[in-house]
């Protein structure tokens, strides 16, 4: 089947590559001509595991194309997917300019029936205007349906989540609609069996900002319950484990640390309290939610501070600036709260991440940046640890003493073992451990 996606970001580019893979023949567009230009010399422009060779294998199978042409893109094939950006707007409301632009000039481009598929983020009731929008500007009365798909794939395992889904959601109008989404992911179903959800668009479009409201909700409750413990002696990861194994709970989302970040969770969760205040519903849990959040990283801040005393002239190591390991991706990272809080504060800053330094030195280029972690914790006061990266749980704690200044560990990510720490001197703190382990 012939398959258009619009936008090769996170989502365009693995959705369309993985697409591919699966026997599709896939075209994937961008109006940005230098990602286009890159794709076509094979430079991936976001860093994902396993992309570049997926891509490259369909592309010299003949089965994944690149193009800079809307044009070209609603020619080549009848169902088209919106993977553009949505992101914050306005008060926090999702900006939906690029989604719209899609959906024009498809309109005005299509000579026959298509399909075209929101599988962006988008507030729900998108498919309506949308409808609307091709409606408005579609030269003659051609049939067409609209659809949602929202794609639940995280960053650093988006193509193995894409080849293993827990389920695929689809929201339709229309038996063809249906028809086609389910021609599209048969290959992954017939090989997986995983739950192929059929449902209205609203109901598909609530799915997506519900699941990861959901998802954020339960690291802002762990994150809340550390503090508890810290107060208590209570060690946060021995009750989550004791959570965690109620099957009706489950184990995982409930790592206590910095907070939340990444492309998705602050914006959707922004975007899903907007929605329900435009439709006169105050979601309070969610803000409460987003309150927790931001003052886990206040919270951190201070545990700095107080490990310091006089920030000013200190040297101070940052391991991982990437919002999560296994992604170049900074957007909403702890780092970009801390990095600037540490520089205002007059602290001398050594940066190390093995993937997202080159994103992160674009907006702090004035910092220093180390090739190993190590490097960065010569001679430092301290150590902020901000991103589980396996190269700062492999680090060894004699070792990282003997070339730091003063011993001294702030653990955004719980890493290390609170034992060892304290066994090798340092002053060692994390989030909701009490300072040696039970
Ligand atoms: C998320 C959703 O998981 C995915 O389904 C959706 O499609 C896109 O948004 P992603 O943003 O890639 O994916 O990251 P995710 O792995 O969900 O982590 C998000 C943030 O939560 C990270 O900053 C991570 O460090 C943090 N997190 C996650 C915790 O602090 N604790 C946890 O237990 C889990």
């Amino acid at each position: 089947m012939n398959i258009t996606i619009v936008g090769t970001g996170y989502v365009g580019l693995v959705t369309g590559a993985c697409f591919s893979e699966w026997g599709h023949n896939v075209m994937c567009v961008d109006n940005d001509q230098r990602k286009v230009d890159m794709l076509h010399r094979m430079e991936m422009p976001i860093y994902e595991d396993g992309l570049e060779a997926l891509v490259r294998r369909n592309v010299e199978a003949g089965r994944l194309h690149f193009s800079n042409s809307i044009k070209e893109g609603t020619a080549f094939a009848e169902v088209i997917f919106i993977a553009v950006g949505t992101p914050p707007g306005y008060r926090g409301a999702a900006n939906l300019s690029y989604v719209e632009q899609v959906g024009r000039e498809v309109a005005e481009n299509m000579d026959g029936y298509r399909l075209l598929v929101e599988k962006s983020t988008v507030p729900v009731n998108t498919g309506e205007q949308l409808k609307r929008t091709m409606s408005k500007y579609m030269k003659a009365d051609i049939p067409f349906d609209i659809a949602s798909n929202p794609e639940f794939l995280k960053e650093g395992t988006a193509i193995e989540d894409a080849f293993d889904p827990d389920r695929i959601v689809v929201g339709v109008e229309s038996e063809r609609a249906a028809q086609l989404m389910r021609e599209i992911y048969e290959p992954i179903i017939q090989k997986t069996n995983c739950a192929f959800l059929v449902m209205n668009i609203a109901s598909a479009e609530l799915t997506k900002h519900a699941s990861n409201s959901f998802l954020a909700t339960k690291i802002s409750f762990i994150n809340a319950v550390s503090r508890v413990c810290e107060l208590t002696g209570a060690n946060v990861e021995q009750v989550a484990q004791g959570m965690g194994l109620d099957r009706r709970i489950g184990p995982k989302f409930l790592n206590a640390g910095v907070g939340y970040g990444g492309s998705c969770f602050p914006k959707d969760v922004d975007a899903f309290v907007q929605i329900a205040d435009n439709l006169g519903y105050d979601f309070e849990l969610l803000k409460t939610v987003q309150r927790v959040n931001k003052t886990q990283r206040e919270h951190v801040m201070q545990m700095i501070q107080r490990e310091l005393w006089v920030v000013q002239d200190k040297e101070v190591a940052i391991l991982g600036l990437a919002f999560k390991p296994g992604t170049d991706d900074i957007r909403e990272s702890p780092s970009l709260y801390f990095v600037p809080q540490l520089i205002e504060a007059g602290a001398k800053l050594r940066l190390w991440d093995p993937v997202a330094e080159q994103n992160f030195a674009e907006r702090f280029p004035d910092q220093r940046y180390t090739k190993t972690p190590m490097e960065a914790l010569e001679g430092a006061d301290l150590l902020l640890v901000l991103t589980e990266w396996p190269e700062v749980k492999a680090l060894e704690p004699e070792a990282m003493k003997k070339v730091m200044r003063c011993p001294v560990v702030v653990d955004g990510r719980n890493v290390f073992d609170p034992k060892v720490m304290h066994d090798q001197g340092f002053s060692y703190t994390s989030i909701g451990r009490p300072g040696i382990a039970v």
